[in-house]
């Protein structure tokens, strides 16, 4: 794959933009959140509506208190799968931090983005202890993967699954860090990342268009398949179903319930929105990739 020297200097120029904005606009959860402070009774960890069972029969069964409590543990599954996807990322841009000049504005940022995922596990870490939580995180097949494109991710497939990842996640958190029913700590932790990710996505978005432009036409099904897995891992995999046995409920039940939810079922197309559209301007929802995706829950209806 190669570039021009207008996406060079296109891509060294959003870099020097990203690094200035970083210097500017970084978080140490460290010292911004209040590790200590009680959560506040009554108030959800999710906005109820957007919990997996909301709307649903098993809902209407729960006491207020059981639907506060499940919307602990599904937060824990957001932030348990965020820290994987972080970890993952991490890994991919050291490597391709490695390939390029260090003296660059595009490697550096790469460098400087790495530091703020880095921070972001440590608070999604610190989150889920403090939620009192199981570590939910993929297993089996879907942590082979995941160790597999650490190891092996390049090019569009890497910016791609990268971006479905953190666009969804920035989707729901940006709705999560205004809402006044969410407790503190959530939205704290939501609006440092937010705050944050938004550089990260137009980095990755960036790279990804310029990456998309100088590929040949027809060279990327292999990424397309690998895209439409990453969709359909964190279509399938952002709530696990352990977040129904830890609140009293059958696992089994508690996923089907939710995948036949109506209202969970449009969360998810809500907040694949962005990235849905994003990636099918660039031709990449589609070829091997296209089964996944629409097992993946992330596409609109009409799709
Ligand atoms: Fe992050
Ligand atoms: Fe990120």
């Amino acid at each position: 794959m190669t570039t021009t020297p207008t996406d060079r200097t296109d891509r060294d120029r959003t870099a020097t933009r990203l690094l200035r904005s970083s210097a500017e606009h970084s978080y140490d959860p460290e010292v911004e959140i209040d590790w200590e402070a009680p959560f506040v009774p009554g108030k959800y960890f999710v906005p109820p509506h957007r919990s997996s069972l909301y709307g649903t029969a098993l809902w209407d069964r729960m006491s207020e208190e059981q639907r506060i409590e499940l919307t602990r543990h599904e937060v824990a599954s957001i932030a348990g799968l965020g820290v994987w996807f972080e970890t993952i990322l991490m890994q991919l841009l050291i490597r391709e931090y490695f390939k390029q000049d260090p003296t660059a504005p595009h490697a550096q940022y790469a460098l400087t983005e790495i530091g703020d995922e880095c921070r972001h596990s440590v608070m999604f870490g610190r989150m889920i202890a403090r939620l009192d939580a199981p570590l939910y995180q993929p297993t089996g097949v879907n942590q082979w993967l995941g160790k597999w494109i650490a190891h092996t991710g390049v090019g569009p497939r890497m910016y791609a699954a990268i971006l479905i990842a953190e666009e969804i996640l920035d989707t729901l958190q940006r709705e999560a860090m205004n809402d006044e029913n969410v407790q503190p700590l959530v939205r704290m932790v939501s609006r440092i990342h937010v705050v944050e990710e938004a550089r990260h996505v137009r980095y990755a978005r960036e790279e990804l268009a310029r990456q998309i432009r100088a590929a040949g036409k027809g060279r990327l099904a292999f990424d397309k398949l690998v895209i439409g897995r990453a969709a359909y891992l964190t279509g399938t995999r952002l709530i696990d179903p352990r977040v129904y046995q830890a609140v009293g409920l059958d696992p089994e039940e508690g996923r089907r319930a939710a995948r036949a939810n109506p209202h969970h079922r449009e969360t998810m197309r809500w907040a694949g929105d962005r990235i849905v559209t994003f990636l099918k301007d660039l031709d990449l929802i589609g070829g091997p990739g296209t089964a996944l995706w629409h097992a993946s829950g992330l596409l609109p209806r009409t799709a």
